[in-house]
């Protein structure tokens, strides 16, 4: 008799800006604190976490020592934990704190590659050094059509900082990934690609892309707002995606703390 496949369980945390100062704000909101209170929710309802996947920013200033924060409160899944860079992220100390994840070497991309039960999960780097916006070029989106290549039965997920959309944000819109129409037209050219979950905007959004559901996810301490003409930030509780992968399709749903308990000072 046929078995069927295990969900696959992945939890995607994103946006982390955790302060080499374990006291310090960002905006009046507790980074470190938050995710720590984060880490605790998953680990008290005893989630089944198979991947952990961060889609960037992990630190708010780039230092070796928030990294080194970061990976001490993610210590619980480093066995199976897959990361890409945000605009707040440096591959170069990245890779020094995370060495036994992450392959290459300086400023190489760090992209990942993982199969999940009969799904694969790409991992982008969207970083861009020096800017706030995100960069997609082409050798990327060869990349992406080779690892297609490799797993031609496969339903595919992306994972990476910029979504490659624009959300009608006037503020959002100002600091989003350049290079998304190459991307848009490989999702749309290779109906594999099913799910693309994404972080730098702090906030929970979806979309849709050709036959892809391009969702947000917000972010594990501070919150945006995409009103405004600037950057809005909002008080609502942290929080993180969970995703179901299984051989016929996904499930994915944010949950946050049940509580905000920290409101942000512009
Ligand atoms: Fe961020």
């Amino acid at each position: 008799m046929r078995e069927f496949m295990k969900p696959v369980r992945i939890l995607q945390l994103t946006d982390l800006h955790v302060l080499e100062d374990s006291e310090a704000r960002l905006k009046g909101i507790p980074t470190r604190e938050l995710l720590q209170d984060v880490i605790r929710k998953i680990q008290d309802s005893a989630e089944v976490v198979d991947h952990l996947v961060i889609t960037g920013d992990h630190t708010h200033d780039e230092l070796p020592t928030s990294y080194s924060a970061v990976r001490s409160i993610l210590s619980p899944w480093l066995d199976r934990l897959w990361q890409v860079p945000g605009n707040h992220d440096d591959r170069t100390v990245m890779r020094s704190v995370f060495g036994d994840r992450i392959s290459g070497a300086g400023q190489q991309r760090i992209n990942f590659s993982f199969k999940a039960g009969s799904w694969l999960c790409l991992g982008l780097d969207t970083h861009l050094p020096g800017s706030v916006s995100g960069l997609i070029e082409d050798q990327q989106i060869e990349w992406i059509v080779e690892q297609l290549h490799n797993s031609p039965d496969s339903r595919v997920a992306l994972f990476m900082h910029h979504p490659p959309v624009l959300l009608n944000s006037v503020w959002m819109d100002r600091i989003g990934l350049d290079g998304r129409e190459r991307l848009q037209k490989c999702i749309e050219q290779n109906p594999a690609i099913q799910l693309v979950c994404c972080g730098h905007v702090h906030h929970e959004s979806s979309h849709r892309v050709g036959g892809a559901e391009i969702v947000t996810t917000p972010s594990t301490g501070i919150q945006f707002s995409p009103d405004g003409e600037s950057a809005t930030f909002v008080a609502a509780p942290p929080g993180y995606r969970v995703i179901e992968l299984t051989e016929h399709g996904y499930r994915t749903e944010v949950r946050r703390l049940s509580e905000t308990r920290y409101v942000p000072v512009p």
